[in-house]
């Protein structure tokens, strides 16, 4: 699968002859700069949470490129008060299946807002299974148990983890997290961002080395094929 990082946990993936992005946050992102959001195409947007940092373009890209915005409840329904009209409200535990394949939306343990101060309804993380394997992308979200779950229910050809540490887990919960759902090829996100969560490169890799995983740390606006 074609992977497009966009900085911070923005991201696409081409999968099931799609184009999915998740948590567009680009313009307000320094590192970012480079990054002209008219060039993005998507048929899917994909939203965690409802934090500033995950949603600050969908409305924008949303518009943009067209595509159908799949997120919890209470964030579908704040896009549609600013007249996002393809949108498709999931919540956790629950699937539904696209013309790409399928999306099963997982736990995530963190906290939700969004940019007016309305509540944003659960966090979540999604699950992607298609006809090309299927891939965990977490949210922001602290190293859970739950996650073992995940690792039982599928088999995980890459997952994307926040290792950023301070607002979700770091490199060493993440670790954890890889071993929790079976994965050896983990895409890393939420880092370097802000001065509370920049990493060292290098030794967040070696740790994953160590371990006998590999950790892509992508550059952005950068693609890899996974
Ligand atoms: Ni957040
Ligand atoms: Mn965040």
């Amino acid at each position: 699968m074609k992977i497009t990082y966009y900085g911070h946990s923005c991201f696409t993936v081409e999968t099931g002859g799609k184009i999915l992005l998740f948590d567009p946050y680009i313009t307000a992102n320094p590192l970012a700069s480079h990054i002209n959001i008219k060039s993005i195409k998507a048929d899917y947007i994909l939203i965690s949470h409802g934090h500033d940092d995950h949603v600050a373009d969908a409305v924008e890209l949303a518009n943009l490129t067209g595509a159908m915005v799949i997120a919890n409840h209470e964030i579908v329904s704040w896009l549609k008060k600013q007249g996002i009209k393809k949108t498709h409200p999931m919540n956790i535990g629950g699937h539904w299946f696209f013309d790409f394949g399928k999306v099963k939306c997982v736990q995530a343990v963190h906290s939700s807002s969004l940019p007016d101060g309305s509540y944003g309804g659960n966090p979540m993380g999604f699950l992607i299974e298609s006809d090309k394997g299927s891939f965990y992308y977490a949210g922001d979200t602290a190293l859970t148990y739950d996650m073992k779950l995940i690792g039982d229910y599928k088999n995980i050809r890459f997952a994307f983890l926040p290792i950023g540490n301070n607002y979700t887990m770091g490199i060493d919960n993440a670790l954890i997290a890889a071993e929790f759902i079976n994965c050896e090829t983990i895409v890393g996100m939420h880092y370097d961002t802000s001065e509370f969560i920049k990493i060292d490169h290098q030794e967040a890799k070696q740790k994953f080395t160590n371990a006998g995983r590999q950790l892509h740390l992508l550059s952005i606006g950068k693609s890899t094929t996974i």
